[in-house]
């Protein structure tokens, strides 16, 4: 049977580019409450707070690189191809710089904002005030807490599918992406955990910075 691969990322794989994670100390969620910034009712509260953090956000995000650990994901992709599925947590867009095109946002874009009507627009700068296409109110295209993240179906698909499951840089505790290493393992896959710190009991553990664990990991792979 065809090597089937799905791998999950979180923030860990970023941090090595400057980005900072969510709660390891200086993280996001340090210096900013994540009931606003991370709520639709935080959103509802206080428009102008949230859209300058994703704004902020967002012109920082730019400034950042692709890290070694980005490359060697999209290396992966090249040689597995449709056997391959990329799901990140993280909504900048360097998976997609270091070259990954079979992947699912499924916390959201930074780089994108949507309407009410929900049309999504490319952003690079600020949030535009009125949506271009219909003149509906924006918002950040990010999925916040409380809200169904995208393309659920087709990830649940890949995990019963797959017979390699990787998760990379992620703290395992927000659901439903915390859940993934279950569904994966109950299908009968392969289970790693690549990152700083072990995150779960009886998965195949390898600990270490994204940038130096994650090129050595695909090697071996693909040797
Ligand atoms: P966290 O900040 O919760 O976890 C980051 C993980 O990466 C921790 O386990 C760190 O030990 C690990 N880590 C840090 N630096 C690393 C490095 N250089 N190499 C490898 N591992 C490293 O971030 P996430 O798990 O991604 O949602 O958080 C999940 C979601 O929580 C995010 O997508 C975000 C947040 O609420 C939204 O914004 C919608």
């Amino acid at each position: 049977m065809n090597q089937k691969i799905v791998i999950l990322t979180g923030a860990g794989i970023s941090a090595e580019s400057g980005i900072p994670t969510f709660r390891d100390s200086g993280g996001l969620w340090e210096n900013e409450p994540v009931n606003i910034v991370a709520t639709p009712e935080g959103f509802e509260a206080e428009p102008k707070r949230v859209i300058t953090f994703y704004d902020n956000l967002r012109k920082s995000v730019q400034k950042c690189e692709p890290n070694a650990a980005h490359r060697a994901i999209a290396k992966l992709e090249e040689k597995f191809g449709d056997d391959f599925l990329l799901i990140t947590q993280n909504v900048d867009d360097l998976h997609q710089r270091a070259g990954s095109k079979r992947v699912i946002p499924m916390h959201g874009e930074l780089l994108k904002v949507r309407c009410f009507n929900d049309h999504v627009i490319p952003c690079k700068e600020n949030q535009p005030e009125k949506c271009p296409q219909c003149g509906a109110k924006m918002r950040p295209h990010i999925v916040w807490f409380g809200e169904v993240p995208l393309e659920m179906e087709r990830i649940q698909e890949a995990l019963m599918q797959c017979n390699l499951f990787a998760y990379i840089g992620t703290s395992g505790v927000v659901y439903p992406a915390a859940g993934f290493r279950q569904i994966a393992k109950r299908a009968g896959a392969r289970v790693v955990c690549l990152n700083l710190e072990r995150v779960a009991n009886g998965d195949e553990f390898i600990q270490g910075k994204a940038g130096d664990i994650v090129p050595k990991w695909v090697d071996s792979l693909n040797g």
